[in-house]
């Protein structure tokens, strides 16, 4: 291992010594500078405390007592910063988690892929249409999805708009969390219209109406409304990609003497899969922050490199501090992930295993749209519950692409919607989601796990 574990070198601008891949390419060095240096005065997003609740959290949950839902869109956008869409995230994500809560038994942390999730990987640096070669799209937080050359251009200013819409996103959710939003506890107002399409209706109804029942009971026993004695606590999870982004929400805090670097761009960033080398930019800015941190691993990752990651992201094995989340595909997870297991038991460091089933079971229809199907996203999910079981470890939570919304973009689930559904209501401009059927289903059938 060459790379150094040691914090006295470490800043949070320290990355930019190190290859930084998928970054955007500013034309307007001065003018990044400017903004880097006005977003590090803004305030910010989250607190220090908050997401030392959550690694707390995460550390329940790495032993056991705890699991952990997180799930959003693939990129948020800036047009879709709205109330409905705000509390369509709100309302899928608590109404899972009581499903959930339900199911297994065990508090449920809940993490939106949300505020903040505005930065893309791209497979290539440019997109060529009718031969006109223009960089790619990078996400709202970079440039802009229209194919002409002013659009695409990365412009510095989108980083402020992106830091004020996660911010306003995160106030409303916190708003409408303290406001109790009531009836989303109770699933007489759930829509639930598509339980009797499934072959499962009955089960799923059986769910349905002991939440229901569990309900009633704590509300006549305490003499208060559900959401007057529990508050609903959401935490925000982003792709941690863009570092000018992150480095500038970086601030050192914490209690007097024991003060730590925090990135408060967000309460938990990830790596992604693109950007998790050991000499790249990424793993320097993320092994100094104080976060609980997230990395994706899936097909191509060794037992040398993983617990290379390991050791450098979580040097003193403190506990909360170090998610591994898998993303193999339905066709590999269970020839690869007890490999990986194997080497991260080995370093003797805790870790909070959670799998993905969206990203390796990514396909393309016959008429070239992406698409993911439910009975692979709920086999990988088996699989990896299957697996864990056996290597003597617990799958603690679990990483969705959803929406509280309509769409038709991943087949499958009690409607059965086929490949020629989806052109009716497909969303999305990166990553297919589940829609709001299809992850309550999602939902019950990890209760059933
Ligand atoms: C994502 O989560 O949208 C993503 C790009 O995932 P991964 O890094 O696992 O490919
Ligand atoms: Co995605």
């Amino acid at each position: 291992m060459s790379r150094t574990v040691s914090k006295s070198d470490w800043h949070p601008a320290s990355w930019q010594a190190f290859p930084a891949s998928q970054q955007a390419s500013y034309p307007d060095k001065a003018e990044l500078e400017r903004v880097v240096a006005e977003l590090s005065r803004l305030p910010p997003i989250t607190t220090s405390w908050e997401v030392d609740a959550l690694k707390a959290h995460i550390a329940s949950a790495q032993r056991g007592e705890a699991f952990v839902l997180q799930g959003g869109d693939c990129a948020e956008t800036f047009d879709a910063c709205t109330s409905e869409d705000i509390v369509s995230k709100l309302k899928i994500l608590l109404q899972m988690s009581l499903v959930m809560i339900y199911g297994l038994k065990k508090p449920v942390i809940r993490v939106g892929r949300m505020a903040g999730q505005y930065a893309k990987p791209r497979s290539a640096d440019t997109e060529t249409r009718d031969g006109k070669t223009l960089p790619s799209f990078r996400g709202d937080l970079v440039n802009r999805s229209a194919f002409t050359p002013d659009d695409r251009i990365p412009d510095p200013q989108m980083i402020l708009r992106g830091y004020e819409r996660a911010a306003m996103t995160l106030n409303f959710v916190r708003s409408l969390v303290d406001g109790g939003f009531a009836d989303l506890h109770h699933p007489e107002y759930w829509d639930l219209s598509w339980v009797s399409h499934s072959q499962a209706a009955e089960e799923y109804q059986q769910i349905v109406s002991s939440i229901s029942d569990s309900l009633d009971f704590l509300e006549t026993v305490s003499g208060r409304e559900f959401h007057q004695t529990q508050k609903a606590e959401i935490y925000a999870a982003h792709e941690g990609l863009h570092l000018h982004y992150e480095q500038a929400q970086t601030r050192f805090l914490g209690r007097k003497g024991r003060e730590s670097w925090y990135d408060l761009t967000t309460h938990f960033p990830w790596i992604g899969m693109r950007t998790a080398e050991m000499e790249g930019a990424h793993i320097e800015y993320f092994r100094g922050i104080a976060n609980p941190v997230g990395v994706k691993v899936g097909p191509g990752m060794t037992r040398e490199w993983i617990q290379d990651l390991v050791r450098v992201l979580n040097p003193h094995n403190e506990p909360g501090r170090l998610t591994l989340i898998h993303r193999y595909g339905v066709k590999r997870v269970e020839e690869q992930l007890p490999d990986l297991i194997s080497a991260v038991k080995e370093t003797g460091s805790p870790v909070l295993w959670v799998c993905d089933p969206m990203h390796g079971n990514t396909e393309s229809t016959a008429d070239g749209v992406k698409t993911r199907r439910f009975d692979n996203i709920m086999a990988e999910l088996g699989a990896a519950f299957r697996v864990h079981k056996k290597m003597g470890t617990y799958l603690g939570g679990v990483h969705l692409e959803l929406t509280g919304d309509n769409v038709t973009e991943c087949t499958g689930g009690a409607r059965g919607l086929t490949d020629g559904d989806l052109a009716r209501a497909y969303k999305s401009t990166v990553d297919p989601r589940l829609n709001y059927e299809q992850a309550m289903e999602v939902a019950m059938r990890i209760s059933g796990l």
